[in-house]
């Protein structure tokens, strides 16, 4: 790279005053002419795209444009010269450049035009965004960090509820296997056969059972990139609902209401489970020590939106308590991060829908719907 950024040629005392003012900028600027060969090229260009000053004056701008633009370019300028169509000169957009090395990167430029003596010339001025795109990702990534986090966490917090859930099928094959022993130390016939038969089998189903639980929960809190799929929304929510039902279901009832021939969603199902489970915990909590303690989960089409509704006949929720519901870190609950609703209210939003509360009160519990988009034709 040179050291002076000899941008342009510069021929009188102000021509090097601008040359040295270009490159302290920041940004790339470069100035092209009519036939897109370049005319000015700072040291921030030099930077940003590998060449140096030497190597580009008098090029035709293309060498910093990935192949698709390039060969568009000259097209571009032209049709502009004689139509006056503009597609870029006084707007600004992001672009694609080209580095030496052949890497492609993205970039914000924005472009003006000023009228010489030797006709019309266009200024560049050239952001590099790699950065910015970086931290964006960053963001999506710890995002995505918590949104797993509080599963992993909500998990926990079943997770005595969940070791009862699994006891149940681990005696009951205890059992099986102990009837199974007895009856072949009576000795073997052909009834003793079908009775073994039979235990084996139901020792098997409960099995099953126990191995369903399991995959159940591996499924919520494995860390996966998230994948969105066209998926039967009724049959994902009914998994987040046997999920919380799990250890507690002598402690509410469960009604469900789900809508048949629903259009398909397109949708991560794992985060629309987290959603549908931090709603059945808050109603399945504030139920607790109430009478006939019942939770309704609902779906169905309203407007063009699919919804899914979860409603209890707990207290409700008291009005002062409203407005921050949703933010993180309001909650009344002793040992309650207060990041349930906020997490879910980011999921719905992520997903093009929304989670919204009828807050109840006097009588009536309170109800959540999480709207959520029905995938298009394009959702692959
Ligand atoms: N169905 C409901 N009935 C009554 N109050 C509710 C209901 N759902 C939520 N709330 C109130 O909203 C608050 C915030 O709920 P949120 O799920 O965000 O956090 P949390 O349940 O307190 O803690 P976390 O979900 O992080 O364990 C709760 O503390 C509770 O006061
Ligand atoms: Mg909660």
């Amino acid at each position: 790279m040179q050291a002076d950024g000899a941008l342009m040629r510069a021929e009188t005392e102000s021509e090097a005053r601008l040359v040295s003012v270009l490159d302290t900028a920041v940004d790339g600027i470069l100035v092209i002419d009519e036939r897109a060969r370049i005319l000015v090229y700072n040291s921030a260009c030099e930077r940003l795209f590998g060449w140096t000053a030497e190597e580009t004056l008098g090029q035709n701008v293309q060498m910093i444009m990935p192949s698709a633009y390039a060969r568009a370019h000259d097209r571009y300028l032209d049709n502009y010269m004689s139509t006056g169509e503009r597609k870029i000169i006084g707007i600004g957009r992001e672009v694609h450049a080209r580095h030496k090395d052949g890497t492609e990167f993205p970039v914000e430029l924005s472009v003006g035009e000023a009228g010489t003596p030797q006709g019309r010339q266009f200024i560049g001025i050239i952001r590099d965004l790699r950065s910015r795109r970086e931290a964006e990702q960053r963001v999506r990534e710890l995002q995505s960090d918590l949104v797993h986090m509080a599963r992993v966490s909500a998990m926990d917090e079943m997770g005595a509820a969940l070791a009862h859930e699994l006891n149940q099928p681990l005696t009951a094959i205890m059992l099986y296997l102990q009837a199974g022993a007895r009856t072949l130390q009576k000795g073997r016939d052909a009834k003793s056969d079908e009775t073994l038969a039979s235990v084996m089998n139901k020792a098997v189903h409960e099995a099953e059972r126990a191995g369903a639980i399991i995959s159940r929960m591996r499924q919520f809190v494995e860390k996966r990139e998230p994948n969105r799929r066209r998926v039967d929304l009724n049959a994902v929510v009914e998994e987040a609902v046997e999920l919380t039902l799990v250890g507690i279901r002598d402690k509410v009832n469960a009604v469900r209401g789900y809508a048949p021939n629903l259009p398909q969603a397109f949708i991560e199902p794992v985060q629309i489970q987290q959603v549908v489970v931090n709603l059945l915990r808050n109603a399945a909590e504030a139920l607790r020590g109430r009478p006939n303690p019942t939770v309704t989960i609902e779906t169905r089409m309203t407007g063009d939106m699919l919804a899914v509704e979860v409603c209890d006949n707990g207290p409700g929720i008291p009005a002062e308590s409203v407005p921050d519901l949703f933010k993180a870190f309001a909650t009344t609950k002793r040992t309650g991060m207060g990041l349930g609703l906020s997490i879910s209210r980011t999921i719905a939003q992520s997903h093009g829908g929304d989670l919204s509360v009828h807050p109840g009160g006097n009588g009536r519990g309170a109800c959540f719907t999480l709207t959520l988009q029905p995938a298009t034709a394009d959702d692959a």
